[in-house]
């Protein structure tokens, strides 16, 4: 019976990496998304039952699951170099002529695309996958195994038996221009829903796929980077004795091994040759799926490349040719200067529109003071705006033949950056060391109140979803508030003044603002937006002072015994309470009924059972009401969402719970518990 099993377990997930295979390397699949998850929830049930099966390499690993709390630092066994850079025809000649000054005169050249994502080095040992590193600083990197044999079109068992029984095979970890969108479209509407307002939105946004991969790929939560679609191409082979002469050879081998190796490579014997497949690719990249910066031209033989060795920072015998950037000139029409939630103050370009890699372009970011400085960006100038793989196009230059010499028109004279707040007219700060201009008048500066006050209503702090982003300013704007206390003193009279505020409206407001009254302690404390304190600083703070009080009057030395605050930080907190105008708000929050202490509950049955666990609690159930298991859980370090993700760790499903759930969670291989699962978890 048992060697049965074991037969099934492994054909079906060979069967599984054959799709796997057939879908990510090949672009080309051979079932549905539905027979795929079935074969695979077989598979999964299967090894639930018979552990003893279960292998590391089986394809229900990409699914994810392991979390890495710290990922261990790895020496490579052979240096990860970078590339020497081109950027025209003229450096290309260059290279080739060093190459035939080091005395060959009969190679090849392999013209590869320049992939723009993380590059990362895979380990195999009799066919296995075995450990993913980093490049980290080149000697050294992250062990990310966990996460990279999330990746569908990595191979964690090599196809065939032609392989070496001990190699290393590296390439570049990138996220598809697509699932780039998808995920920052996803991020958007859950940051919208959690009540953030449009440039912290746009802050908190990948800005672009190589940002997002590499952040994706230093996650902690596998299931998270299963869910995010990474992809990867390979392009080299490192070993010992490899079976072949040449790069264009060995990554042919390493494609029938199962690896995803790009189909743009070309053999090239000229620079003529390259000139074509750079002039060729500088166009036709734009309808890749994947971002690219340029061409990596290599030696093909293995001989050649040892006689060429390497210089102290790359090898002698690969250039990579960088392709410019979209650009295009247009007049600087003025400059406007925006104040962020937190103060900070953004200088941006408005630019006389002009189409640039198929978008109108209408404004840049200039960053900071130092930038502009360094541009000399004048008002009236012609400037050349490029866009790379940021969304946001940059300023590059400014195009001095067409400033005009005219001593009274705009450019005669430099840009000067604004010394008072453009909302509030307070003098602005800059700290040293740092790039942005602050405005320090936190709680009197328009943009930053309403701010605050957008962050408090949120839904991870006080969630009053009633009141959103338009309604605050509008409240603001009539005077009806200025700071966060005068919410709690809202009359339903003066409401129904303000425009579009019917009865029914006004009436919800004020009932949410008195639900949230008994909002717990470390939420309150998170909502009231002092300097760096998160949501998970607050609630450490929260439970360590236990009260307002015992915080306000926190030193700095007591402040840093609290884990994870730095000098930084605890100043922040310093700072704010002794604000005359922070503690007026307290004090008016507190008399309004807000929690400024933990509740007797939360002083006697806190523990960190369930600590980094996500809970979907749904359905009905026997011994407690869904309130208090959810309460539970907090209680115990877990946290509560909505609805079923990648993040989520279990589903705790009681009667009734809906059909369409529990497909998602058997869809996402969510485990799902039941009460006295979750009973048991607890009491352990
Ligand atoms: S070969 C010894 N080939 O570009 C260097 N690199 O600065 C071996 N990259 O860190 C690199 N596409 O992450 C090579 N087809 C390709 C590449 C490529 C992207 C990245 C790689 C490397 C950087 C070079």
């Amino acid at each position: 019976m048992s060697e049965t099993i074991k037969h099934k377990i492994e054909a079906l997930s060979k069967e599984i990496e054959e799709h796997n295979y057939n879908y990510y390397v090949l672009s080309h699949p051979t079932i549905s998304d539905f027979e795929f998850d079935k074969v695979l929830e077989e598979l999964s049930d299967l090894e639930k039952k018979y552990p003893e099966y279960l292998s590391p390499d089986s394809p229900s690993q990409r699914v994810g699951g392991q979390i890495t709390k710290e990922f261990k630092t790895v020496k490579h066994k052979y240096p990860m170099l970078s590339l020497g850079n081109t950027y025209n025809e003229d450096d290309l000649r260059d290279f080739d002529d060093r190459i035939r000054k080091a005395g060959l005169s009969d190679f090849e050249y392999v013209c590869e695309l320049k992939y723009d994502g993380v590059s990362i080095s895979l380990i195999y040992v009799n066919g296995l996958l075995t450990q993913a590193v980093t490049r980290g600083d080149g000697e050294k990197g992250d062990d990310v195994t966990a996460n990279v044999k999330t990746i569908r079109s990595i191979p964690l068992k090599l196809r065939g038996k032609d392989f070496p029984d001990e190699f290393e095979i590296r390439g570049e970890i990138f996220l598809p221009k697509k699932e780039f969108i998808r995920i920052n479209d996803e991020l958007k509407s859950q940051l919208i829903e959690e009540g953030y307002g449009e440039e912290e939105i746009f802050e908190k946004q990948f800005k672009n796929p190589r940002n997002a991969a590499s952040g994706t790929l230093k996650m902690q939560d596998s299931k998270v980077v299963a869910s995010r679609r990474l992809d990867c191409y390979l392009y080299a082979l490192l070993g010992k004795d490899l079976p072949f002469e040449t790069h264009y050879e060995g990554l042919h081998e390493a494609e029938k091994w199962g690896f995803k190796v790009s189909a743009d490579m070309e053999k090239c014997s000229s620079i003529d040759g390259l000139i074509k497949y750079l002039e060729k690719w500088d166009k036709k990249r734009h309808s890749l799926n994947v971002e690219t910066d340029g061409v990596v031209i290599k030696i093909n033989s293995f001989d050649q490349q040892k006689k060429l060795g390497f210089t102290a920072k790359s090898p002698r015998w690969a250039i990579a040719y960088k392709f410019k950037a979209a650009q295009v000139s247009t007049i600087l029409e003025s400059i406007s200067y925006q104040v962020g939630r937190t103060g900070a103050i953004t200088p941006v370009a408005n630019l006389k529109p002009v189409q640039l890699a198929g978008t109108t372009v209408k404004r840049a970011s200039l960053h900071n003071a130092d930038i502009i400085e360094k541009l000399d960006v004048r008002l009236g100038d012609t400037v050349f705006v490029e866009k790379g793989g940021e969304i946001i196009p940059k300023i590059i230059a400014v195009d001095l033949s067409k400033r005009s010499s005219d001593l009274f028109s705009e450019s005669s004279h430099p840009t000067i950056y604004i010394t008072n707040c453009p909302e509030c007219n307070t003098k602005l700060v800059r700290s040293e060391g740092e790039a942005n201009h602050y405005c320090p008048n936190e709680l009197g500066c328009p943009p930053q109140l309403k701010g605050k006050m957008e962050h408090f209503v949120s839904r991870k702090a006080m969630d009053i979803d009633s009141l959103g982003a338009e309604t605050i300013a509008q409240l603001y704007d009539a005077g009806l508030v200025k700071t966060i206390a005068d919410l709690y003193e809202l009359k339903k009279e003066e409401l129904l003044k303000i425009d579009r505020m019917a009865e029914k409206s006004a009436n919800n407001l004020l009932e949410g603002i008195k639900i949230s009254k008994a909002v717990p302690f470390e939420r309150v404390l998170f909502a009231l937006g002092i300097r760096h304190i998160g949501e998970t600083t607050a609630k450490k703070l929260a439970y360590y002072f236990k009260n307002s009080d015992s915080l306000k009057n926190a030193t700095l030395d007591q402040l840093l015994e609290v884990g994870d605050i730095g000098e930084r930080t605890a100043q922040t907190i310093i700072d704010y309470f002794a604000d005359r105008r922070s503690a007026e708000i307290i004090s008016k929050l507190k008399h309004a009924g807000l929690q400024f202490e933990l509740s007797e509950e939360q002083l006697t049955t806190t523990t960190e059972k369930l600590k980094d666990l996500t809970f979907v609690v749904s359905g009905v159930f026997n011994k407690f009401s869904r309130d208090e298991i959810k309460k539970t859980i907090e209680q115990n370090g877990g946290k509560n969402t909505g609805s079923i993700s990648g993040k989520t760790s279990f589903v705790l499903a009681g009667e009734n719970m809906g059909p369409e759930k529990l497909k998602k969670a058997e869809k996402l291989c969510v485990p799902v518990i039941s009460e006295e699962d979750f009973i048991k978890m607890i009491a352990e």
